[in-house]
């Protein structure tokens, strides 16, 4: 059976590259995986969070999931914190995993920055709960952003190592789900920086909970260079801000880059940037009036986020189990 595990954190403002690098493919997926999706409150505490922030950013997210697609009762939509052998086997498989592998991973020295010293075990042992994340459930897919695919490569590692140390195949190694024209969102601003939840510009990147005119705005404003569009894929060669503007547009119209090209070839950037902020507000406006229906009613969200940890336990219980026996620990 093929089981997906995805999932993302409930800091700030879920934006456009949440949307078309994550979420968007996973409504397409849903119909042909078992689908897990998460809301992972454990990650989002290795960075500093208040208390009321991060729980109205739990219900947004999981609005947000249900507001572009997902359904909530095909699928299994939950927080982290409500299934304790994400932490359980988080810490299990943290001794399987060489310093060495850790060190390599670009996300922690890009976010720890020069105060290495400073930041938390927790961050730094962050791609291990990834890991378990997944593995918990034995997901066989994750659909993720390209920014995630060193991670998805640390948990397969993960994954072999606890195989081969226990000669079992318990753990299938998963496979990541990288695809659209948008697998890595670019900031609006500077097109050789991702869009990020953290950048403190807000003109940076759209967010779904954004209104019509400030996303157009946001779009307007974008960063572009002085040349009309190019008339091939080729010709986007050093110009980031290009590239990235037309890979949105073509995800949010489900086209392949080189037929957006091929649409506004030697358009200048006004007439397309129309064209993208018309297709932006018409692809998430109704996403937005639909998280903000559901945000009105926070009991409702609360019971879908428990109706999922009650079905996300059901099978990580068992598969937890399975992994003490493997490694020894006696059952009580
Ligand atoms: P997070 O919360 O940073 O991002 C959630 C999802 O959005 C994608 N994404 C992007 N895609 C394209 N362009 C961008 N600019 C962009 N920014 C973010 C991410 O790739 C991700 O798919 N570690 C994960 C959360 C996580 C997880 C997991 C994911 C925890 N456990 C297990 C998959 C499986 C994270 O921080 O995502």
């Amino acid at each position: 059976m093929n089981r997906i595990f995805s999932g993302i954190q409930p800091t700030g403002n879920l934006h456009l590259g949440n949307y078309l690098g994550a979420i968007r493919n996973w409504v397409k997926l849903q119909r042909d995986y078992e689908c897990i999706f998460c809301i992972v409150d454990l990650h989002a505490i290795t960075m500093p969070q208040e208390p009321a922030a991060l729980r109205k950013a739990t219900r947004e997210v999981t609005a947000a999931y249900i507001a572009c697609g997902i359904d909530p009762v095909a699928c299994t939509i939950f927080n982290q914190s409500t299934v304790s052998g994400h932490a359980e086997l988080g810490w299990t498989l943290g001794c399987y995993a060489p310093l060495g592998w850790l060190n390599r991973m670009t996300q922690f020295k890009e976010k720890a920055g020069k105060q290495r010293d400073n930041a938390g075990l927790g961050l730094y042992a962050y791609p291990v709960l990834m890991a378990a994340d997944i593995l918990l459930y034995k997901a066989t897919h994750v659909p993720v952003g390209e920014d995630q695919k060193q991670h998805l490569e640390l948990a397969r590692d993960i994954a072999g190592a606890f195989n081969h140390r226990y000669g079992v195949e318990f753990f299938p190694l998963p496979e990541p789900q990288i695809f659209g024209a948008a697998t890595r969102v670019m900031s609006l601003r500077d097109g050789t920086k991702k869009m990020s939840k953290s950048e403190p510009s807000e003109q940076s990147r759209i967010n779904l909970t954004d209104d019509a005119d400030t996303i157009a705005s946001k779009i307007r404003k974008a960063k572009t260079d002085p040349h009309p569009l190019p008339d091939s894929v080729a010709g986007l060669e050093g110009r980031p801000e290009a590239e990235n503007l037309l890979g949105i547009y073509a995800a949010l119209t489900d086209k392949t880059l080189e037929a957006v090209v091929a649409e506004f070839a030697g358009a200048q950037f006004s007439t397309f940037k129309g064209a993208l902020a018309d297709m932006a507000v018409a692809v998430l406006s109704p996403i937005t009036a639909e998280m903000n229906r559901l945000m009105a009613d926070p009991g409702a969200i609360d019971a879908i986020l428990r109706d999922g940890a009650e079905k996300a336990n059901a099978i990580a219980k068992p598969n937890l189990r399975q992994v003490y026996e493997t490694i020894g620990f006696l059952a009580p």
